[in-house]
């Protein structure tokens, strides 16, 4: 009774980062996801904050921008300082800026595509960038829009992982989505916040110790 009712009242704390049923004594390990074959190979300064800008450019990324709102924390919802965030993705015209991916989608020179960013004290890291484009990998499956992560922290497994986006079609009939359940794809896909200009959207990664 006691446990139950503590769960119940740490999940009121952590929300709205919580992300598996109020009721379990531990928070899911964020589901892992193929790294997929456009890691970035070509060499970059810069892999800031805000992946609408590129360094020494005055024109911005093409697409709809948008912000990232993270929080790395263990299975008992402790924040996690200090972790490596590492993410990639494609442009808005589903392009990576990787030379395997040779898709007809433009490339966009001011889209940074990259960034390894740091968890704050409270395991809290955000980042601006564009919303990522859907692409074709065979002639009848198109990937959701995602963004791709690799998360680590001395002590715990790395996690590499993809974030989805709520509301996508695309996501209901994902190949790499649906091999997922339910409970593991609702902690892959982030959570729109408010109403604000530039949408919010929320996403918390689980680590485990090692
Ligand atoms: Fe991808």
């Amino acid at each position: 009774m006691k446990t139950a009712r503590r769960n119940v009242l740490k999940a009121g704390l952590t929300a709205p980062f919580v992300v598996s049923a109020a009721s379990a004594s531990e928070l899911l390990p964020t589901p892992p996801e193929v790294e997929g074959p456009f890691y970035p190979t070509i060499a970059q300064k810069d892999k800031d904050f805000d992946l609408t800008r590129v360094q020494g450019q005055q024109s911005t990324a093409s697409g709809e921008v948008l912000e990232v709102h993270g929080k790395v924390v263990d299975q008992q919802g402790n924040p996690i300082e200090d972790a490596s965030v590492d993410l990639w993705q494609a442009n808005t015209y589903g392009r990576y800026r990787h030379p395997a991916d040779t898709s007809e989608g433009k490339l966009d020179q001011a889209f940074q595509g990259w960034a390894i960013v740091p968890s704050a004290s409270d395991g809290t890291f955000r980042f601006k960038t564009v919303k990522p484009g859907a692409y074709k990998v065979a002639k009848d499956w198109s990937r959701p829009p995602h963004i791709h992560f690799k998360v680590s922290k001395r002590g715990y497994r790395e996690i590499t992982t993809q974030m989805y986006f709520p509301d996508e079609p695309l996501n209901d009939i994902d190949r790499l989505l649906l091999r997922h359940n339910k409970e593991a794809r609702r902690a892959m896909i982030s959570t729109l916040v408010g109403n604000t200009a530039i949408p919010i959207y929320r996403y918390q990664v689980v680590l485990e110790r090692v």
